[in-house]
C-alpha cells in the first residue's frame, strides 16, 4: 500500500530525504518520478548530503552525463534517464553493475527501466498540485524495497499525513 507524505516546504523534503538516508543499504534502488521541476534532483541532493557527501561537492542534475557518482557512507550513483532511448543504452551505462558492487542507485525518470535496473525498488513519486503543493507517494516493488520503506517510515511516523 502506498504512503503519501506532504511536502509543503523544502525543509519537509529534506526531512524525508534524511529518513531515507538512514534506511538505505548497499545495492538499494530508489526510483524517482514526477514532472519536470517536481523536486527529484532537490530530493537527491538532500539525500546525498544526509549520506555524507561534503557540502563543497556540488550535487547537480546528471541531465547530459546521465550518471554522477558520489562517495559517502555508501557510494551513490545518481542517474537521470529522461533522455535514455532504450534498455540497450542502459546496459552501456553499467548502472545495474554498480548496484551489484554495493552502490545505492538514485534514478530520476527510472520507472520505465526498473526491470533492467534489477527491480525491487523503493518508488518515490513527487506530485505538484494545481495550487503548487507538493507531496511524495512512497511505494515498494519488492521485499528489499518494502524493508527500506518500513524503516524509513519508522523514522518519520509523524511525516505521513495520509
Ligand atoms: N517542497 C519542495 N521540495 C522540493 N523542491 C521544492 C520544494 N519547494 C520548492 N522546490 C523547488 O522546486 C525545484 C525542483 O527542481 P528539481 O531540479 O529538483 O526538479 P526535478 O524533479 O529534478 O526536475 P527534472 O525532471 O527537470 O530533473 C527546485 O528549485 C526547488 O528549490
Ligand atoms: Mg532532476
Amino acid at each position: 500500500m502506498a504512503t503519501v507524505v506532504p511536502l509543503p516546504t523544502r525543509r519537509a523534503t529534506i526531512r524525508l530525504a534524511r529518513a531515507l538516508a538512514a534506511a538505505l543499504g548497499p545495492g538499494d534502488l530508489v526510483i524517482l518520478s514526477g514532472d519536470l521541476g517536481a523536486g527529484k534532483t532537490f530530493f537527491t541532493r538532500a539525500l546525498c548530503r544526509a549520506l555524507g557527501v561534503p557540502a563543497e561537492e556540488p550535487i547537480t542534475s546528471p541531465t547530459f552525463t546521465l550518471i554522477h557518482e558520489h562517495a559517502a557512507r555508501l557510494p551513490v550513483a545518481h542517474a537521470d534517464l529522461y533522455r535514455l532511448a532504450d534498455e540497450d543504452e542502459l546496459g552501456h551505462l553499467g548502472l545495474r553493475d554498480r548496484r551489484g558492487e554495493g552502490a545505492v542507485l538514485i534514478v530520476e525518470w527510472g520507472a520505465p527501466f526498473e526491470g533492467a535496473l534489477g527491480g525491487d525498488a523503493l518508488h518515490i513519486a513527487i506530485a505538484v498540485s494545481a495550487a503548487g503543493e507538493r507531496s511524495a507517494r512512497l511505494d515498494a516493488s519488492g521485499p528489499r524495497g518494502r524493508e527500506v520503506l518500513a524503516s524509513m517510515l519508522a523514522g518519520t511516523g509523524s511525516l505521513a499525513g495520509a
